[in-house]
């Protein structure tokens, strides 16, 4: 593929030089891919200034060409699918089954946008709800926020910022983009896609750095609205700093999945070791804790191990490997210092549980305690935990016993019993007969507690990324 540089983005320029750059490494290979160039303190300033001074330009766009820019960067976008989802792979360690799934989703959620843009209506109110409104109407209409801070993380690079840029777009904002400062090649390749497909210049502007960028741009003022997707210690500090901007959080989970007595056990299982393991678990909603319930652990744990044990580890290039590395060497130390942890506490090792440089071994833990970390925080890693129950409630009471609250899943056979766990359960959403790692792009996405704020998906984002203006038409008294 070559060495690829990636670059920030600023007024309408690429900044190729006269910066100080960083390598960017391959996690499984570890060879340089590429460079990438970091943005200066002026540079972010510049950048705000120039997204600041096109939010008016943005806004006066009308909702059927921002529809066309988006549609036409999802048709771009369909024309160079394989190519993006190799540079995921090799940026990322991502196996490209799941890079390409990722760019096809992508390309729906820039679809979506460019859909939802042209649904941005608003309601007729009468007055004459209240005496003194007898002789006044009012209209409300959706109006851009002005600008949206995008930060967003390495796991899923290309359609998690599609998620932000898309929807702002969508709602007529400009936007100011920190992607991961692991993911910045593929952040390079979208933006100069979204200039093909017709993104006025100063619409989006973009900075590579560290976390002294991303802090600038959640103080400035000029920014309205501050999306974010990443961990927790990170959104504690943007909403420090962001003063009375709105701000987005798209946070971490522990996600529950529940497998009832009643349930299909191997298709479960089959299920469980699909979604607890793509992308090495490197997923706000992979599967991560697995509450089984006591009866059918042994019959569980043997089919969940038996498809676990057929997984194919190894290059993510190859399209027949299942399970690449996490992000970097460092990731996967903290995996197994987890993995370790849990077994001294108690734990049985069922497979894997073994490094290798950047990848860990897809691994299945029975009965790690309670306040292991695996069960606890957030694990990001290829690491599924089984924790008996004796009761439904019990199972409940264990999900809910978490700070997070994204999604969970729920396998029984009793639909009446699955409702009524499904609005038991302290989360934002709640798959029947599916794990907690299922998302589709135009469905409400995000968490109660530690999980964030708002929700994802365009129709849903477009809502915070904008605010309700109302127009009242008061007519003279009648005499
Ligand atoms: C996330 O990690 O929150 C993204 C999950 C997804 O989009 O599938």
């Amino acid at each position: 593929m070559g060495i690829k540089s990636a670059q920030p983005y600023i007024n309408g320029e690429w900044i190729t030089s006269g910066r100080e750059s960083v390598p960017v490494i391959s996690p499984y290979s570890g060879e340089t891919i590429g460079e990438q160039i970091l943005a200066t303190k002026d540079d972010v300033e510049n950048a705000l200034a120039a997204t600041f001074n096109a939010k008016k330009q943005v806004a006066s766009i009308p909702s059927y060409q921002r529809a066309q820019i988006l549609k036409k960067a999802a048709s771009l976008l369909e024309n160079e699918k394989e190519r993006f989802a190799k540079l995921i792979s090799l940026e990322l360690g991502k196996p490209l089954k799941n890079t390409l799934d990722e760019v096809a989703r992508s390309i729906e959620t820039l679809e979506l946008s460019g859909e939802e843009a042209k649904r941005l209506t608003g309601e007729t109110l009468p007055g004459d709800a209240s005496e003194r409104g007898t002789r006044a109407i009012a209209s409300t209409f959706r109006v851009p926020v002005g600008v949206v801070a995008a930060i967003t993380p390495f796991n899923a690079p290309l359609n998690l910022v599609c998620h932000k840029i898309g929807p702002a777009f969508a709602a007529g904002n400009s936007v100011i983009l920190k992607p991961s400062s692991q993911t910045t090649l593929i952040a390079t390749e979208l933006l100069k896609l979204l200039l093909e497909a017709g993104f006025p210049e100063n619409a989006i502007n973009m900075v590579l750095g560290r976390r002294q960028i991303a802090q600038q741009i959640v103080k400035d003022d000029r920014v309205n609205v501050i999306s974010f997707t990443g961990g927790l210690v990170a959104s504690t500090n943007i909403c420090e700093l962001a003063g009375m901007k709105k701000v987005l959080l798209e946070l971490g989970g522990n996600a529950s999945t529940i497998i009832h007595d009643d349930a299909d056990i191997k298709r479960a299982a089959v299920m469980c070791a699909r979604t607890g393991f793509s992308n090495s678990g490197q997923s706000c909603i992979s599967v991560q804790r697995i509450y089984v319930h006591q009866s059918v652990v042994p019959e569980f744990t043997e089919l969940l191990k038996e498809e676990v044990v057929k997984l194919k580890i190894g290059d993510p290039l190859l399209p027949d490997t299942d399970v690449g590395c996490v992000v970097d060497t460092n990731a996967a130390t903290r995996v197994m210092d987890w993995i370790n942890e849990a077994v001294q506490l108690g734990a049985k090792v069922i497979c894997g549980g073994k490094q290798h440089g950047a990848t860990v071994e897809p691994t299945i833990l029975l009965n790690p305690p309670k306040n292991s970390k695996v069960v606890c925080d957030e694990v990001f890693g290829p690491i599924v935990s089984i924790i008996p129950y004796e009761t439904i409630e019990e199972a409940i009471e264990e999900t809910n016993d978490s700070s997070f609250g994204l999604q969970a899943g729920l396998f029984t056979n009793q639909m009446d019993l699955a409702y009524k766990v499904a609005h038991l359960l302290e989360v934002g959403g709640v798959v029947i007969n599916g794990t907690s790692n299922f998302r589709l792009d135009h469905w409400p996405y995000g968490g109660v507690k530690n999980s964030g704020i708002g929700r994802e998906g365009p129709r849903f984002a477009i809502e915070d990324m904008t605010e309700t203006k109302m127009i009242v038409l008061q007519l003279p008294v009648e005499e």
